[in-house]
């Protein structure tokens, strides 16, 4: 992975309008290379917006994205597609291709007129292994299980070395070892110099692997530091209506719902 230079990635006043009303309304963050910082807040918060706006795949009606200081909407699509990995909510596959095909497409910006090089081989293949999927790199991806799906769509993140990785709910239908493995990588990523933004539900999964929480409640950012500061019990009251309290288990924070407020 390309890990030179600092390119971080902002929000500024970010805001966008659906059905009358502002999904993601002013959201100012700034997002930093080497990091894991995990986006939670309710259904319908504004989280699966905020990161199509980060991936520059949707454009706000007001504010902008920005990367390395410069706005998404003048940054050319090749570009961002070959800096910018996202991986989207629920992803659909409507292709019939083998699991090795699959995970090239990522990488599908810096292949070469002359077609995939060894090195771009080299980087499929370490995709796979790191997903476990190099055993089904021969497979017709439709016929993948739900979670050797969402696990081929990280590794096609992966495939084409982005210096970031945006993935919405990364985790879901992931069994509890590959939740694991997973989140390893995404912090492998980051130790690396890459920067990871990706939502999950799980708020003790977040708090044990994130460095940075931000908390959405109706498209604004209602808390934004450590996952003790930003998940503390009257947060949650605020974003989720739950009364929670924290304990300490033996692999890290625990949360206890308490109770429907
Ligand atoms: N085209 C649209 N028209 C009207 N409202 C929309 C449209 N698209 C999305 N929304 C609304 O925008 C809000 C934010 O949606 P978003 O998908 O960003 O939420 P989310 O935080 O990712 O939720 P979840 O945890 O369920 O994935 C939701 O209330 C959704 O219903
Ligand atoms: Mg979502």
């Amino acid at each position: 992975m390309r890990t030179e230079g600092a390119l971080g990635l902002e929000a500024h006043g970010l805001t966008v309008r659906l059905g009358g009303r502002a999904v993601v309304d002013r959201v100012d963050l700034a997002f930093a290379p080497g990091a894991v910082t995990a986006v939670l807040g309710p259904n319908g918060a504004g989280k699966s917006t905020l990161l199509s706006c980060l991936a520059g795949l949707r454009r706000p009606q007001a504010g902008e994205a920005r990367l390395g200081g410069r706005s998404l909407a003048v940054v050319p699509g090749k570009e961002r597609a070959h800096l910018l990995g996202y991986l989207p909510q629920s992803p659909e596959i409507a292709w019939s291709v083998d699991v090795r095909t699959f995970a090239g497409l990522g990488r599908t910006v810096r292949v070469g007129a002359f077609g995939p090089s060894d090195v771009d081989r080299a980087a499929v293949a370490r995709a796979l292994a790191v997903t476990q999927l190099t055993d089904l790199a021969d497979r017709d991806v439709t016929t993948l299980s739900g979670g050797e799906r969402a696990r081929a769509h990280i590794a096609r993140v992966l495939a084409g070395e982005p210096r970031w990785m945006i993935a919405d709910e990364p985790l879901t239908g992931l069994d509890p070892s590959h939740q694991l493995d997973a989140a390893d990588l995404m912090r492998g990523f980051a130790q690396a110099g890459g920067g990871v933004v990706v939502t999950l539900h799980d708020l003790a999964f977040a708090a044990r692997f994130a460095d940075r929480v931000v908390v959405l409640a109706e498209g604004r950012v209602l808390a934004d530091g450590t996952p003790a500061e930003a998940l503390a019990p009257d947060i949650l009251a605020r974003a989720y209506a739950i009364d929670a309290r924290w304990t300490s288990g033996a692999a890290g924070p625990l949360l206890e719902v308490v109770a429907r407020r």
